[in-house]
């Protein structure tokens, strides 16, 4: 074959992703194995299961991509795979593997930050151009941060506490919403969001803004998470509602709690392109927000900031959906953005190691 391609591995946290991309960006083939009713089921990720799901999957998935694409081995560039961050134990499957790739088929491995790799995914659909400023808000994660080049980020500020998709996960478990069937095969955020459009009166419910005094581009979710389970409680006390029963203002909670995290998430925002205009490190003519991550994909989340971004004359981008959330094709792409540039591509095996942070 006269074109290169390179094969794309994620497994930081319980989705075993896997893409093939060619040296023009498109995508040749793709496979997301999720671990997600298993994590569901058992109430959380517990990382010895989604290292043994990982274990279990990643030569099926990378086989089933290279089929997909119609490529082998041969024909691939190089290998990019997420060494950074994650959970330690499903991050080592991924390097394992893609060593293991390597070594049998002599090709280099290009090391990818899983957060970069987030922001950096745009770029294949949209014209974003360095610098521009990053929301990353997932279940694992909330940052702000300038990107200013494909391996060179400024991290402006980043959760004290819990994710804000963390967060929507524990509060929809504490609110059984996993018993409404419309429901049950959706994550937390989702279920949220779902509800909370159902909504009649969200403001009977009260909710803080976290950190509201203070002037940085820090997060913090935990006294809300109290604030929002507090709420449940004493609601369910009044209804003397049964185990698998929800209350009947579910919906205005859930509605309240989406509320509250999105007004959190557009102060820090504020706050960040705020200090970015101050110390210049964003030129007028790159006023860009790219938001990603799995809670970039609640609507209103996304409607709320594209109204902050609107008065503060920012153009406001975020991958489709299925890039927002944990994938392969993002780790392929920001290896075909650091392949182009010549940068972190690695034949010496015995250098890369995965990192936790
Ligand atoms: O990026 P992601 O797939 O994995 C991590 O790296 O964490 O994000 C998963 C998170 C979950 O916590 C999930 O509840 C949240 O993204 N999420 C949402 C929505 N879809 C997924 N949160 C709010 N609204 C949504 N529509
Ligand atoms: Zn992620």
């Amino acid at each position: 074959r006269n074109f290169s391609c390179l094969l794309g591995i994620e497994t930081s946290c319980d989705d075993t992703g896997c893409a093939i991309i060619s040296d023009s960006g498109e995508v040749l083939g793709e496979t997301l194995q999720s671990q997600n009713l298993m994590h569901l089921r058992n109430g959380g990720i517990i990382p010895d299961v989604a290292q043994d799901l990982h274990r279990k999957y990643i030569e099926p998935t990378v086989d089933k991509t290279l089929q997909a694409a119609n490529i082998s081995m041969s024909d691939i560039s190089a290998i990019a795979v997420t060494l950074q961050p994650g959970l330690p134990l499903s991050l080592a499957i991924g390097m394992k593997y893609a060593k293991h790739l390597a070594r049998k088929f002599n090709k280099p491995i290009i090391p990818i930050h899983h957060m970069e790799a987030h922001a950096l995914v745009v770029r294949k659909e949209y014209d974003v151009s360095f610098p521009f400023l990053t929301l990353l808000i997932s279940g694992g994660h909330c940052l702000l941060a300038v990107a200013q080049d494909v391996n060179k980020f400024l991290l402006l500020g980043e959760s004290m506490d819990s994710a804000p998709g963390e967060v929507f996960d524990k509060i929809a478990r504490r609110m059984k919403l996993r018993n409404v069937p419309e429901y049950s095969q959706m994550c937390g955020g989702q279920a949220i969001e779902m509800a909370a459009s159902k909504a009649t009166n969200p403001h009977m419910f009260k909710l803080p803004l976290p950190l509201a005094e203070y002037k940085d581009c820090n997060f913090s979710f935990n006294g809300l998470k109290t604030s929002v389970l507090y709420q449940l409680f004493k609601k369910e006390k009044v209804h003397n509602v049964d185990a698998d029963k929800l209350i009947p203002e579910v919906n205005d909670l859930c509605a309240a709690t989406l509320m509250a995290i999105s007004r959190h998430l557009i102060h820090r925002t504020q706050r960040a392109i705020e200090f970015c205009s101050k110390n210049d490190l964003i030129p007028d003519k790159k006023k860009q927000l790219v938001v990603s991550g799995g809670v970039a994909c609640n609507n209103y989340i996304f409607k709320s900031l594209t109204m902050l971004c609107n008065e503060l004359d920012y153009a406001i981008f975020r991958p489709t959906p299925k890039l927002c959330t944990d994938n392969g094709v993002m780790i392929a792409w920001n290896g075909l953005e650091k392949w182009w540039r010549n940068i972190d591509i690695v034949t010496d095996l015995k250098t890369l190691d995965i990192k936790a942070q």
